[in-house]
C-alpha cells in the first residue's frame, strides 16, 4: 500500500502538479489538504494543458478520486467555474470529486475584508491572492464568524448565521474604509444556497471516507498547495499563507495522522522563486533574473503577476525539506537554467556578520541575510530532450549532485521540460 505526499520545498510553484500527475497512475485516490484557490497548477497531461486551482490533479485521470479535504477553504462559485472550465476540455467530474463538509466556505465578505487590510498595510502589504484566503482562516480560528460547507445544508441555522456575520462585517468594514460598499446579507445567502444545491451530491464526511479507504488499502497520494516556506507556523511569518502549507498540513488538514504516509516527496526548483512580499535573500534582481523568468515562464498561473526569480536556496530549501519530512527530491525545471555561463547554490547566510546554515525564525533576520554562494560552470547545452541523468553534460550532473549535497537528501526525479516525457526517475 502506498501513501505518498508530495510538497513544495521552497515559496510555492516549484510544479508539484506535474510530480502529483505522474505519481497518480499509482494512486486511487489525490487529496488535496490545505489552502484554497489561491493555487495554481498548471498541469500539461496528454498534450493538453490545464489550469487548476482548487480541484485536485487527481481529477484530469479517470476512475481516480479527488478530495478536497477538511483543513481546505473553499469559495464554491471559483470552484464551479473551475469545475465548468476542465469539463469543457473533456474532464469528467461528477462522484470522482469529494469535498469535505468540515471545509470552511470563503464569502464575498472574505475577498472584501482582504482588500480593506491590504490597503491599509500599504508598503508593507502581504501581497496575497485576493482570494479571502487569510481572512476565511482567521474567521476558521475565530469561530464565530464561520461557516463549513456543512453548514450550507442546515437550513434554519444557515440564513441567521450569513445575517449575523454579514452584519458585523458591514460595521467593521464601514469603519475601516469609508468607500465600502455594504453587501447584502440576503442575496449572498440565496446565491451561496445555489451553489450548496450544485454540489450537494461532492459534499460528505471526507475524513470518514479516507480512513475506510486506507483499511481498504487504497493508495492515496497527497497534494501539497503553495510551499514550506509559505508555512502559516514554520515559513517567513508574516509573509506566508494562512494555512500548513509544509507537509504538518496533512494529518490536520484530511484526518490521516502522518504515521500513514510510506513516502515524502520533497519539489523542489532548479532555483528559487517568490510571488508577493518579503525577503528572498538570493534574489537577482538584473538580468539574470530577468533570463530566469522569461525562460522558465515565470508568471503566477492565479493572478499573473510576475514571480521574483533567483538562485538556488540551499539554507532556505534544506529548512523546508526538514519540517517536510522529506524522503526524497524532485528538482524541476532544471533546463530553465541551460544557457548561463555559471550558476550559484546558497549554500549559507551571513547576517550580522555571523555565517550560519540555519533558516532564521525572524523575518527581520532574513531580511539581513547575506548569501554565501557556491558557484558551478553552466552547461550551454539544451537538455530538455535527455531522458537519462546520464545523458545530462557533466556540469548539469554536478549541479544535482550539489543540489542534493546542500540538501543531505537524495534526488529521484528531475524534471527538463513541462511534459510528462520530460522527466527523468
Ligand atoms: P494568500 O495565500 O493569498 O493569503 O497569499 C499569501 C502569500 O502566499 C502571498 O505572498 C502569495 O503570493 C503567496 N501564495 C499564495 N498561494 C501561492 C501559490 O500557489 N504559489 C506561490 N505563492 C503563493
Amino acid at each position: 500500500m502506498a501513501v505518498t505526499s508530495v510538497v513544495g520545498l521552497q515559496w510555492g510553484d516549484e510544479a508539484k502538479g506535474k510530480i502529483v500527475d505522474l505519481l497518480t497512475d499509482q494512486h486511487d485516490i489525490v487529496i488535496r489538504y490545505q489552502g484554497g484557490n489561491n493555487a495554481g497548477h498548471t498541469v500539461v497531461s496528454g498534450g493538453t494543458k490545464y489550469k487548476l486551482s482548487l480541484l485536485p490533479t487527481g481529477i484530469l485521470r479517470p476512475n481516480k478520486v479527488a478530495v478536497i479535504g477538511a483543513g481546505v477553504v473553499v469559495n464554491p462559485k471559483s470552484l464551479l467555474e473551475e469545475i465548468a472550465r476542465v469539463r469543457l476540455q473533456g474532464v469528467e467530474i461528477g462522484s470522482n470529486l469529494l469535498l469535505s463538509d468540515r471545509a470552511h466556505v470563503i464569502f464575498p465578505h472574505h475577498m472584501a475584508e482582504e482588500a480593506v487590510l491590504e490597503q491599509l498595510r500599504k508598503g508593507e502589504a502581504i501581497g496575497t491572492t485576493m482570494r479571502g484566503i487569510g481572512t476565511c482562516y482567521r474567521d476558521k480560528i475565530g469561530r464565530t464568524h464561520a461557516i463549513r460547507l456543512g453548514d450550507l445544508y442546515h437550513s434554519t441555522s444557515y440564513r441567521k448565521k450569513v445575517e449575523e456575520i454579514v452584519a458585523f462585517k458591514n460595521t467593521v468594514l464601514a469603519a475601516l474604509s469609508p468607500n465600502f460598499q455594504p453587501l447584502d446579507a440576503g442575496a449572498i445567502a440565496t446565491e451561496y444556497a445555489g451553489y450548496a444545491e450544485q454540489l450537494a451530491s461532492n459534499v460528505v464526511d471526507t475524513t470518514r471516507y479516507l480512513h475506510q479507504a486506507l483499511a481498504a488499502g487504497k493508495n492515496l497520494l497527497f497534494e501539497g498547495a503553495q510551499g514550506s516556506l509559505l508555512d502559516i507556523d514554520h515559513g517567513s511569518f508574516p509573509y506566508v499563507t494562512s494555512s500548513n502549507s509544509s507537509s504538518c498540513g496533512i494529518h490536520s488538514g484530511s484526518g490521516i495522522p502522518e504515521r500513514a504516509i510510506t513516502k515524502m516527496i520533497g519539489v523542489a526548483k532548479a532555483y528559487t522563486t517568490r510571488v508577493g512580499g518579503g525577503p528572498f535573500p538570493t534574489e537577482l534582481n538584473d538580468a539574470i533574473g530577468q533570463h530566469i523568468r522569461d525562460v522558465g515562464h515565470e508568471y503566477g498561473t492565479v493572478t499573473g503577476r510576475p514571480r521574483r526569480c533567483g538562485w538556488f536556496d540551499g539554507v532556505a530549501t534544506r529548512y523546508g525539506a526538514m519540517i517536510s519530512g522529506i524522503d526524497t527530491l524532485a528538482v524541476m525545471l532544471l533546463d530553465v537554467l541551460s544557457q548561463l555561463d555559471e550558476i550559484k547554490i546558497c549554500e549559507a547566510y551571513d547576517i550580522n556578520g555571523e555565517r550560519t546554515t540555519h533558516f532564521p525564525s525572524h523575518v527581520e533576520d532574513l531580511a539581513q541575510a547575506q548569501p554565501v554562494y557556491r558557484t558551478l560552470p553552466g552547461w550551454k547545452t539544451d537538455i530538455t530532450h535527455m531522458r537519462k541523468v546520464s545523458d545530462l553534460p557533466r556540469e548539469a550532473r554536478a549541479y544535482l549532485d550539489a543540489v542534493s549535497e546542500v540538501i543531505g537528501i537524495p534526488v529521484s526525479i528531475v524534471s527538463v521540460g513541462p511534459d510528462r516525457e520530460q522527466t527523468m526517475m
